[in-house]
């Protein structure tokens, strides 16, 4: 299917006030989505919480076969969670480490992850192993083989990290966590809603989206994934009574699926808001829009590739819509600022969100332009132009 560029612009009210190349931070929503989120918030105002909940259940049931048919899962393996951290931190901090027990992850990982790991060696004695990256700058799978032994416990990746367009192999790396018998936990906050992913293909145990980037959803909303057959086995490191039954003075049961990893109060309007996004995803098909994507993003780098003075950062054999580029001795803040003044967003990526990366390649920091469906050739030209100027006038 070849998307309609100039109806989803129409569809996408944010383009008529901003150039947007910060659908990484949090994208533009389209009018479908917001109209979803502030019809709901109005009903809660109008008739209640408890009762507008009532009135649109079967919305907010619908959540789950809609994200469930967007990843290939089972809508009961599908936990709205409200981003995409706690998601992964219900997955991570359920799986009870012990001394010695490995969890092998890799060179661009997410800082908030990272430091989970960090905490969780230092409570529990697990030791957490980088895996080195290949020549192209994504996971080396060989190394990632040869690294598996029998105290691994996990292998725990991000698909599309923070500050760049690599996108890593997520189904290889699937392949080898099954071979081995290893718990495979993907960060796919960046990757869902951009790229089609399909939860059998990846062979993933458990995988965390938030809502407000690729998909276009509403801040505040996101999703955790969690695998039929290795849910069973596991409890949450919190409960609830959504999550659990108190079924005795002095017992309690864990419901079955992925709601264990839920919490019974959570934003409504977001569930709703989100589910639409999804739904508009479903029907635009992520293979549209992936391809959509990636033009833009091999559009933009082939522009700032003929650029003086910019330098593109992005690694991997495989890259999305994620560009990222330096320019050296120029203040990146400053730039982004100056943009910015002109209406166009971009972002800088610092060490603060993905050290060993960046420190790795002596990059303090990147300037990160992240392209979705919504923006056309006429931006990516002005916005090309405004770097331009930007960089000239120093
Ligand atoms: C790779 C990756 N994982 C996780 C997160 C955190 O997502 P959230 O802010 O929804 O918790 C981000 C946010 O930038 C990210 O880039």
């Amino acid at each position: 299917m070849t998307l309609d560029i100039n109806r989803l612009r129409a569809e996408t009210p944010g383009t008529a006030h901003v150039l947007h190349l910060n659908a990484a931070g949090s994208a533009l929503p389209s009018r479908r989505t917001l109209d979803a989120t502030l019809d709901y918030l109005r009903l809660e105002g109008e008739i209640g919480g408890y009762e507008a909940a009532d009135a649109k259940r079967s919305e907010l049931d619908g959540f789950y076969p809609a994200v469930a048919r967007l990843i290939g899962a089972q809508a009961g393996e599908i936990a709205f969670i409200e981003n995409a951290t706690r998601a992964w931190d219900m997955a991570f901090y359920s799986l009870d480490f012990r001394p010695g027990d490995r969890i092998l992850t890799c060179v661009s990982e997410y800082s908030s992850n990272f430091i989970s790991y960090l905490q969780v060696a230092k409570k529990t004695g697990a030791e957490i192993v980088v895996v080195p990256d290949d020549a192209s700058g994504q996971i080396d799978l060989a190394a990632l083989e040869r690294a598996i032994d029998k105290r691994t416990r996990l292998i725990s990746i991000s698909h599309v990290p923070t500050q760049g367009g690599l996108v890593q192999p997520a189904e290889a790396v699937g392949k080898i966590a099954n071979a081995a018998g290893v718990l495979y936990l993907l960060d796919a906050c960046q990757s869902v809603g951009q790229l089609p992913v399909d939860v059998d293909a990846v062979g993933c145990d458990f995988l965390s989206v938030t809502g407000r980037k690729y998909l276009r959803g509403p801040r505040g909303t996101g999703f955790l994934y969690a695998r039929e057959k290795t849910t069973g086995d596991i409890e949450p490191v919190f409960l609830d009574n959504h999550a659990a039954r108190w079924t005795e003075d002095r017992g309690y049961s864990v419901v079955p699926g992925a709601l264990r990893f839920e919490n019974w109060e959570r934003y409504f309007a977001g569930v709703v808001g989100l589910k639409a996004a999804v739904d508009q995803a479903n029907e635009l098909g992520m293979d549209a829009i992936w391809g959509r994507i990636r033009t833009l993003a091999d559009g933009l780098r082939a522009r700032l590739a003929e650029m003086k003075g910019v330098v593109l950062t992005d690694l991997g054999q495989l890259k999305g819509g994620i560009v990222t580029f330096a320019v050296p001795g120029a203040d990146h803040a400053a730039l982004k600022a100056g943009l910015r003044a002109r209406k166009i967003n971009v972002t800088v990526s610092t060490q603060f969100s993905s050290r060993l990366d960046l420190k790795g390649r002596g990059l303090p920091t990147v300037m990160r332009a992240s392209v979705h469906v919504y923006n056309d050739e006429a931006e990516i030209d002005r916005f090309v132009a405004a770097l331009g100027e930007a960089i000239h006038r120093g």
